[in-house]
């Protein structure tokens, strides 16, 4: 035992020290798949003797029950918030007023960082433990989001260092309360969003409010699945150990281990100060996440005291805000622009206006809910917004100004491009042009069908993709295996043998299985997964073209929205036609192997069930287990091998802890029961 002990202490460390080069250093000294390997290490040692599972191992990151709600955490100092600088005059006004009051001639010390726009929380560490995490709340107290703050993956769940050692700020110390802010960084919340947009769910409205929302789940495993950073920029209450300058103390934080931001600088008085802020509000785009401004503080914590507070932000510290990316001006037309994948998209075009230094004419307006959330109406005046590098929006409408005699805008239910029609299937924000040879997602999907996931043509990339198309060559992806080599060679830099090349990769890849075909045409919400599903249960393209939506529903994995995108796209006639041509064209597909035996995963294996179940009925939860040859029972004892538990769960959960049986969260049960 005290081996197994070693060994799991020894993973953890381990664990935890790759964590932090990887989340927090940014230079990770191992492979994925090699961190993965030892995280299912120390997961199997864990399973087999859950006695030993304790709350900073990095495997309880998740995995909490959900809550019914948040818990309140009064902040032992309370957290402020800052006045703002909104130019340079008021941030030299902020130095001439600390100078002032310290009676100082000289240079005052400063340090500048990047203000974040984020969520602002704080974390305590007990003896370099993760105790506790909160929101800001109303600086006084905010919500316990503990649970939600472990998932995170740059917040160590333990500081470095042994504790207890001399406190020179190289050892952890006994109790320490950071401040810091999660934020999401703008790629992510693109991809965030694509994700949710494909799913039928409202994007977020901007990185701030997508962590914000992210760090609100009471279920955890949600929070969990978010892309959320974490930079810490204050201390709270600190006991057993003291800096005398902010500078150090971030220093120390960034030893225990906790991620700072790398952008921080520190200065001898305000000159350098107004260049940083210049600096950062000219290149405030090339950081990978978004700032509104600069915080200035006083280096010294000794004059901090000396400066105090005035109402609920101190004197010793300044936002020095960027001039705003927003502006007013008029929507002269609203136009639905189709995209690459069939979405149709309103844009609305401005009266050209200057917006923090970029000229802007086009603004997104999202979808129909967008549009009729806000109500914007050709002739409106309208405050728009730019952030970094993504299309301008509209905030909204300004009403005062709104001219007489205007009506709702509705996108069109015709496609502007080719005729086809647009169908926003039910729950989804997005509608679609749902002819797959309209020549505005024509060159997306027949890249796509290209792919090496899909059809898998190797030289068919997206500038000859271009060529062929407009040129009039491809009119379809269907068009691919009607090609011929010398119109191939006829295109611009085009050598014979490349020509030759690609017309071999499209023969060695004629013959292929109904999953890449089906994952290639691109239908919505068939991902490769879900084509390899279909193609084992139906066999053949023509059954599954024939399968109805009552068909199509029951099958597992595929939910009802699957089941409509299916039936969707091959009730097209152009779609019908497409695949044909591609059949007649010589696509062959040969027939997957029949529907595997689903594996007895849960043989002799007992579970029970307690709380809420939000994603499946209790019942089809106990379904699921005897299916796969489990037994569900009513009451937790020694001979009990899981308990599943929802929100609510109280005596049974209890009962499971005391005998030390393993806990899942539904989500969890349905990892492991789906594989
Ligand atoms: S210091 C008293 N530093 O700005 C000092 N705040 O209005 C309080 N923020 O709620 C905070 N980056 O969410 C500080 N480097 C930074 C910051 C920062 C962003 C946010 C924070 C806070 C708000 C203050």
């Amino acid at each position: 035992m005290a081996n197994i002990r070693k060994l799991i202490a020894d993973l953890r460390r381990k664990i935890g020290y790759h964590n932090y080069r990887y989340h927090v250093l940014d230079d990770p000294e191992i492979s994925d798949a090699e961190y993965d390997d030892l995280f299912r290490k120390l997961q199997k040692l864990e399973e087999d003797h859950p006695e030993l599972v304790t709350p900073d191992s990095p495997t309880r990151r998740v995995g909490a029950p959900p809550l019914e709600e948040f818990g309140t955490v009064t902040h032992r100092v309370p957290m402020l918030s800052l006045e703002n600088a909104m130019n340079e005059e008021e941030l030299r006004a902020f130095d001439e007023r600390t100078k002032r009051t310290l009676g100082s001639d000289s240079h005052v010390t400063y340090v500048a960082e990047p203000k974040l726009d984020g969520v602002a929380v704080e974390l305590v560490y007990e003896d370099g433990m993760l105790v506790n995490g909160s929101t800001r709340g109303d600086g006084i107290t905010g919500e316990d989001i503990t649970q939600n703050l472990r998932t995170v993956r740059s917040i160590p769940l333990r500081l470095h260092h042994e504790v207890g050692k001399p406190t020179d700020g190289n050892a952890g110390p006994p109790w320490v309360e950071v401040r810091g802010e999660v934020f999401m960084e703008k790629d992510a919340f693109v991809r965030l969003n694509k994700g949710r947009m494909d799913e039928g769910e409202p994007p977020f409205a901007n990185p701030r409010n997508a962590a914000a929302g992210s760090l609100r789940q009471l279920d955890s495993s949600i929070t969990s699945s978010r892309p959320l950073k974490f930079f810490c920029y204050e201390m709270g209450h600190t006991e057993g150990f003291s800096f005398s300058t902010h500078w150090d103390a971030l220093q120390a934080v960034k030893r225990w281990g906790l991620p700072v931001n790398p952008n921080i600088e520190v200065f001898e008085g305000i000159q350098p100060v107004v260049e940083y802020f210049r600096k950062w509000e000219k290149n405030r785009e090339k950081l990978p996440y978004d700032i509104d401004g600069v915080v200035i503080k006083v280096n010294h914590l000794a004059y901090r005291d000396l400066l105090g507070i005035r109402s609920r932000s101190p004197r010793w510290a300044i936002a020095g805000k960027f001039k705003a990316q927003q502006a007013t001006t008029v929507v002269e037309d609203i136009e639905a622009s189709v995209g690459r994948t069939g979405a149709v998209t309103p844009v609305a075009h401005l009266k050209p206006t200057n917006v923090g230094g970029v000229m802007v004419s086009r603004a997104t307006l999202h979808n129909q809910d967008e549009i009729d959330r806000k109500d914007v109406r050709i002739g409106d005046t309208v405050l728009i917004q730019r952030a970094g590098d993504v299309i301008p929006k509209v905030v909204k409408v300004d009403l005062d100004k709104r001219p007489r005699e205007t009506g709702r805008y509705v996108l069109p239910s015709r496609c502007p491009v080719c005729g086809g029609e647009v169908a926003r299937p039910a729950g989804e924000a997005v509608a679609r042009c749902q002819n797959v040879a309209c020549p505005a997602q024509l060159k997306g999907r027949i890249a796509h069908f290209a792919s090496k996931r899909a059809m898998d043509i190797e030289g068919l990339g997206t500038k000859l993709i271009d060529q062929l198309v407009d040129t009039g060559l491809l009119l379809s992806f269907a068009d691919i295996y009607t090609l011929k080599k010398e119109d191939v060679a006829s295109l611009e830099r085009m050598a014979d043998k490349s020509a030759q090349n690609l017309m071999d990769a499209i023969e060695t890849r004629r013959k292929t299985t109904l999953a890449r075909f089906l994952y290639g045409m691109g239908i919505r919400n068939v991902g490769e997964h879900l084509a390899q599903v279909l193609a084992r249960r139906f066999q053949t393209l023509d059954s599954l073209m024939e399968a109805d939506f009552d068909h199509l529903e029951i099958i597992d994995e595929v939910g009802p929205i699957v089941a409509e995108s299916v039936v969707r796209f091959f009730e097209s006639n152009e779609n019908r036609r497409v695949i044909e041509q591609c059949l007649d064209g010589g696509v062959e597909l040969t027939v997957p192997e029949k529907e595997e035996q689903v594996p007895r995963l849960l043989a002799n294996k007992t579970l029970v069930f307690t709380g809420a179940l939000e994603k499946v009925t209790r019942h089809e939860a106990q379904d699921l287990v005897e299916k796969l040859g489990g037994h569900a029972a009513g009451s937790v004892s020694k001979k009990t091998d899981y308990v599943v538990a929802g929100p609510g769960a109280r005596s049974k959960l209890k009962r499971a802890q005391e005998l030390g049986i393993p806990i899942l969260s539904e989500e969890e049960f349905l990892r492991m029961v789906e594989g």
